[in-house]
């Protein structure tokens, strides 16, 4: 698929219109720049050495004809997240049965599309099985036991169609620590992650990658070193783990800087392993206007582009009419389907940028002291009610 001049145009337009807020600020816009802003957003990444770009994606996005068109083009498209479809409460809604059904019509997509998946996840903070979810009533070692069957099971079904498997999600607190309000660490204890990542790493098919997988790395510095430090206690007993990925929900009016986000990123490559940007979305709250939300895009994508250690960024959802932040403004599209400022600024930095500019940075210097806490982010960067694992603000003092 072509994409629309009009994206170029508009490029023009904002560029000119708001150069101190646009991503390009700086950079003059060409006609090399437009030519190559009708790739799409999979096509620059991978030309300019990424692995992907990608979306969540789940069945239920067919109801999204807007947005299907680029589900469906691999130059848009180069990598799926299941949304919900492969989390233990969609496959598992009782003991004695698997239901595959959602998460293999993501499997079908990604062939369709010849993309990636991050699969998406074996143990988190919620959307357990039911039974796991009660957090009562099975004692450690039957749990082991249920968690060595579970993960058997699944990781054998979706074989090496996943590029890499989120073995646990969010787990950590704002200050590093593991979470102790979680049915696993009521049922296994305080290694729960550990025990997660040996016996993931017992079942995992030939070359699929094990990722820890966690929202606000990039903003806390002490809950980065805690994800290091938990990273380290996995190897120390005989666990393997491949990659530690940033959600990076982030806000358009409290975020870090492109410098900061760089050398959290780098934190995790310098430890030897992957480091995608696996849940990009960015909230308009406060007043915060289009031009900073499109910024804050564009930022997140100059970081992992500065990373040769990051494949690539996933966004979570593409137009503000579908998904978990439907109305809140906070995807590319807007909910008629229109891309909005933020879609062309992010499609700006991929389409400014040349193979030299990003695989031959070194590692930005350290912008903040390890093991502390950036003040100014010191809140959830959303707060969305109904998800619990976003904190009240009260927690992030
Ligand atoms: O499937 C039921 C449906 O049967 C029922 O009628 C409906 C009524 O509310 O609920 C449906 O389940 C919802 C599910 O999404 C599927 O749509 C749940 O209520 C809803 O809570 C659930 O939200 C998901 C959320 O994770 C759960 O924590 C969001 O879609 C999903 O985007 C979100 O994704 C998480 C990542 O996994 C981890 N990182 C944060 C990210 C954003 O919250």
């Amino acid at each position: 698929m072509q994409f629309p001049s009009f994206f170029c145009i508009f490029s023009l337009f904002l560029y000119a219109a708001t150069p101190g807020s646009c991503a390009l600020r700086g950079e003059i816009l060409t006609t090399h720049h437009i030519r190559q802003s009708d790739e799409g957003p999979n096509a620059a990444a991978k030309r300019l050495g990424k692995i992907w770009f990608g979306s969540c994606y789940d069945s239920n996005y067919e109801r999204d004809q807007s947005m299907m068109k680029y589900f469906n083009d691999p130059k848009f498209i180069g990598q799926l997240t299941p949304e919900n479809s492969m989390k233990p409460a969609s496959i598992q809604r009782t003991k004695s049965q698997y239901d595959f059904k959602g998460g293999d019509a993501v499997v079908a997509q990604a062939k369709k599309l010849g993309a990636k998946i991050r699969c998406h996840f074996l143990m988190g903070p919620d959307q357990n099985a039911p039974f796991i979810q009660q957090g009562s009533g099975i004692n450690r070692q039957a749990t082991l036991e249920y968690l060595d069957g579970y993960m058997k099971t699944v990781m054998t079904h979706f074989g090496t169609n996943c590029y890499s498997w989120d073995v646990v999600n969010e787990a950590l607190t704002e200050s590093g620590q593991v979470r102790t309000d979680v049915p696993w660490y009521r049922l296994i204890g305080h290694d729960f992650v550990e025990q997660a990542f040996a016996i993931a790493s017992k079942h995992r098919p030939s070359g699929v990658k094990l990722c820890y997988n966690d929202f606000r790395l990039e903003a806390s510095a002490a809950k980065l070193q805690g994800a290091l430090d938990m990273a380290n206690r996995i190897k120390s007993v005989g666990g393997e783990i491949d990659c530690i990925s940033f959600e990076s929900h982030i806000s358009a009016s409290n975020h870090p800087t492109v410098d900061s986000f760089t050398a959290s990123l780098n934190r995790v490559a310098e430890a030897g392993m992957e480091v995608p940007i696996s849940e990009l979305d960015v909230v308009r709250e406060g007043g915060a206007t289009e031009a900073q939300q499109a910024a804050a895009y564009a930022l997140a994508v100059k970081a992992c582009l500065r990373v040769e250690k990051c494949p690539g960024v996933t966004v979570w959802g593409l137009s503000d009419s579908f998904g978990w932040l439907k109305g809140k403004q906070a995807d590319l599209f807007d909910t008629a389907g229109r891309p909005k400022t933020a879609f062309t600024s992010l499609m700006g930095v991929l389409s400014s940028s040349s193979k030299s500019d990003v695989s031959s940075e070194e590692a930005e210097p350290q912008s903040q002291p390890r093991g502390s806490t950036v003040k100014i982010f010191s809140r959830s960067p959303h707060s969305v009610r109904r998800h619990e694992w976003y904190r009240p603000r009260s927690h992030f003092v």
